[in-house]
């Protein structure tokens, strides 16, 4: 049997033989079906891109039936077991796990760019007190394209590694300036003797100490959730990242869209969504009359469902068991309760059990950050913190593919036909 699909349009009795590659067929191979020689074609129509490969990548591997994520074949269980997240943004970014020097290299390149320009202190004053973290770092990190006008050049190789480096190092100072800034604190510099997420705690929560001693249980947790969000193949963020890159756009504008994309509350909002759920539910003995509202459709049950797990997200499994460990030291959050009482009912409700809603990453990940006296408003900043690393493996791997072209998505036109303008005095 060819690896062929035959199409018989009805309209007018011809048959079309289209090729099947790797499970698929292209899209523009439907243009040939028409009708008349001045019909365009065939288009296909999905709203949403429910079934729609919009690249090819060798980046990060999902199956939604079995639960599986794999960066650049390496199952996320034991990059989280084993590894460090500058290790696996090493291997999203260049595609092999990083020897010992390579790694050295790439953590001193990292910490050479972790200090931002001083100008961008007087930005983050413009914004009032209360001003949501997300839309400070998407400000700021836009604002940091006009200090690097070099990065424009992003056909170039080395020039966009630089990049690279810097935008893995400078999220987190950012990160931490938008909270103290909500806070009027004065900002803390980076420590580029501390590893990643200890710097980052450091500059987040140092008073007047000289270094901030940060548990080792809550560094690694931190450490474990930032690799948990480094990357996740063709979602809304990195989708927007490859569209906005697409245009040739330098690195920091394109990574202000993706941010924008994930500050939504269906994407990586959802972690703040959820504490502010759990938050209103108030008590354990609520549940089931929420668990109602849900089912009739008044408000979602947040941190639930995935446009490609159809079982447990595997981020959710490991992020689970770290809370424990997590809460060993601080003390169990008491919207636990909530959140394991809302998981039992869902789990065994045909409701959610017939659309296969389970548990995602942001279902457990606030409690923790909780815990770790970090405000709500800041959770949205910690999926944007590690997914910077798999936004820029994506965006690099869209402007290295000789496929690829400036996203331009066609439509199927619905509006009135051709008419003539209508002057005031007819209208
Ligand atoms: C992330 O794509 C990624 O990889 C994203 C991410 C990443 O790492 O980048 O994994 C991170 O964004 C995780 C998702 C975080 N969002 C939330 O937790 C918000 C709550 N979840 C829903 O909004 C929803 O599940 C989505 C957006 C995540 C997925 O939506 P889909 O794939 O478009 O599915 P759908 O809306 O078509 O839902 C199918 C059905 C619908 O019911 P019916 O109309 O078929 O009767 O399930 C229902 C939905 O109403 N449904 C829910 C629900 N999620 C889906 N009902 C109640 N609560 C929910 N959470």
């Amino acid at each position: 049997m060819a690896d062929t699909l035959t199409i018989t349009d009805n309209r007018t009795g011809k048959k079309y033989d289209v090729p099947i590659v790797d499970g698929a067929v292209r899209a523009t191979d439907l243009r040939q079906i028409k009708t008349s020689e001045e019909d365009w074609g065939l288009v296909s129509y999905d709203p949403g891109f429910l079934n729609t490969a919009a690249t090819r990548s060798s980046i990060t591997y999902i199956d939604g039936d079995q639960g599986v994520l794999e960066y650049r074949g390496y199952p996320i269980e034991q990059l989280a077991e084993h590894g460090t997240y500058l290790e696996t943004a090493y291997l999203l970014i260049h595609g092999e796990l990083p020897t010992a020097d390579e790694l050295k290299n790439w953590e001193n390149s990292i910490e050479s760019h972790t200090i931002v320009h001083e100008n961008l202190k007087q930005l983050m004053e413009g914004f009032r007190y209360d001003a949501h973290p997300m839309g400070m770092l998407i400000s700021s990190v836009a604002a940091l394209s006009t200090f690097y006008p070099e990065a424009k050049n992003v056909r170039d190789a080395a020039t966009r590694l630089k990049q690279i480096h810097r935008l893995i190092a400078k999220v987190p100072t950012l990160a931490a300036v938008c909270y103290r800034h909500s806070l009027g604190l004065p900002y803390n510099y980076p420590n580029n003797e501390l590893g990643y997420t200890e710097n980052f705690l450091n500059m987040m929560f140092r008073m007047t100490e000289s270094r901030l001693e940060v548990h080792p249980v809550l560094s690694r947790a931190l450490e474990i959730l930032f690799i948990l969000h480094a990357d996740h193949e063709q979602n809304c963020s990195t989708a927007a990242m490859r569209a906005v890159g697409s245009s040739e756009v330098d690195p920091y504008s394109a990574y202000a869209g993706a941010a924008a994309a994930l500050y939504g509350p269906l994407h990586g909002g959802a972690n703040e969504a959820v504490l502010r759920m759990l938050e209103s539910i108030g008590d354990v003995k609520e549940v089931p009359n929420f668990i109602e509202r849900v089912k009739n459709r008044e408000v979602l049950l947040m941190g639930f469902g995935h446009r490609v797990y159809k079982n447990y997200d595997p981020r959710a499994t490991i992020i689970k068991r770290t809370a424990d460990e997590v809460f060993e030291v601080t003390g169990r959050n008491p919207l636990l309760e909530i959140a394991l009482e809302l998981e039992r009912i869902a789990l065994d409700d045909d409701f959610f059990v017939k659309r296969k809603l389970y548990p995602n990453v942001d279902f457990y990940s606030g409690l923790i950050y909780q815990s770790m006296g970090l405000p709500v408003s800041m959770f949205p900043v910690l999926f944007a913190i590690p997914r910077t690393a798999g936004w820029l493996a994506q965006w690099q791997e869209m402007l290295e593919d000789p496929e690829q072209k400036i996203a331009r998505p066609r439509q199927i036109y619905t509006g009135p036909a051709r008419r003539d303008y209508v002057p005031m005095n007819r209208r």
